[in-house]
């Protein structure tokens, strides 16, 4: 698999402030990769340097194999975005909304039936844009973004303004988007959005990437040998390490039948990045 984006040594300043520090990664075509940080870490400032809203100060940003800000005009034909000022116009029909930008992107309209369909708003098209719930204005944002169904599609915050439920309607949307081949690169301050939903992550934090990694891997890394118990007649939870004498111990327990529950202590990847940093998400 070739590496559909590639950084290599980024910095990226602005005048008082250091957006990125050297940072270098790489995604392979196929994945679902999330840049996960607080407000501030330069996710937004890192996302543009990848669709050629700006230039790196040094470093190499390429997407495709070419070199991203020599390359603008094939980069914007060729990867789809939503940001947070992505808009719509709310008094246009769904349908009309697509159709308007079809044409701006010279994308023939038969691809609009096709993605209405795929972002399940094929019933709703004749709906004013406006009166949509927040869940479907967000499908008809990502539909308008894959309109001329780019290879590698670009997520600023997809989900930071919706509700639990909805957030997963969309996480379904691009899971089936990358199932049908698309790339994504998605940033979130949601770990437990990137835990489901991202094959890597990858840890920004003032600039850098502090860590990165499958989340599975991750947690592994940085498990504890601890375990906690909790007993029937206490109900209190008793942290103890993973060690033979722990093992009797539990075993005794649950042949007395007094164990109640019983876990590692393994990280979720909030603990992960708040001992890295100090800093919550
Ligand atoms: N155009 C700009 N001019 C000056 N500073 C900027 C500009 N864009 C971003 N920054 C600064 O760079 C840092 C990273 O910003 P950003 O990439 O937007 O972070 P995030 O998206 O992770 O919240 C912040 O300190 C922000 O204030
Ligand atoms: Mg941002």
């Amino acid at each position: 698999m070739s590496n559909i984006i590639s950084l290599k040594n980024v910095r990226k300043d602005f005048k008082e402030k250091s957006a990125l520090k050297n940072v270098s990664f790489q995604v392979e075509e196929g994945e679902i990769f999330g840049f996960l940080g607080p407000s501030g870490a330069g996710k937004t400032t890192s996302i543009k340097l990848m669709t050629a809203q700006l230039i790196p100060s040094s470093g190499e940003v390429k997407v495709f194999e070419k070199e991203v800000y020599k390359n603008k005009r094939f980069i914007f034909q060729n990867v789809g975005i939503l940001s947070d000022n992505s808009g719509i116009y709310e008094r246009l029909s769904v349908w009309d909304n697509l159709v308007l930008f079809a044409n701006i992107y010279d994308v023939p309209s038969k691809n609009v039936e096709e993605i209405l369909d795929k972002v399940d708003l094929g019933k709703d098209l004749k709906m004013q844009a406006g009166k949509l719930s927040k869940g479907m204005k967000q499908r008809l944002m990502i539909a308008r973004a894959v309109l001329h169904k780019p290879r590698l599609l670009f997520l600023d915050e997809p989900t930071s303004s919706l509700d639990p439920g909805t957030s997963l309607e969309i996480h379904k949307l691009l899971r089936k988007l990358n199932q049908d081949g698309t790339t994504i690169f998605l940033t979130t301050h949601n770990m437990e959005e990137a835990d489901k939903l991202c094959d890597r992550v990858a840890f920004l934090n003032d600039g850098e990437i502090v860590e990165m990694g499958n989340p599975r891997d991750l947690k592994l890394k940085y498990t504890t040998d601890e375990i906690n118990v909790v007993l029937r007649d206490s109900k209190e939870s008793i942290v103890l390490k993973n060690s033979t004498e722990t093992g009797s111990k539990i075993k005794t327990w649950m042949e007395q039948g007094k164990l109640l529950s019983i876990h590692s202590m393994e990280p979720n990847l909030e603990n992960i990045f708040l001992n890295l940093t100090g800093r919550e998400l």
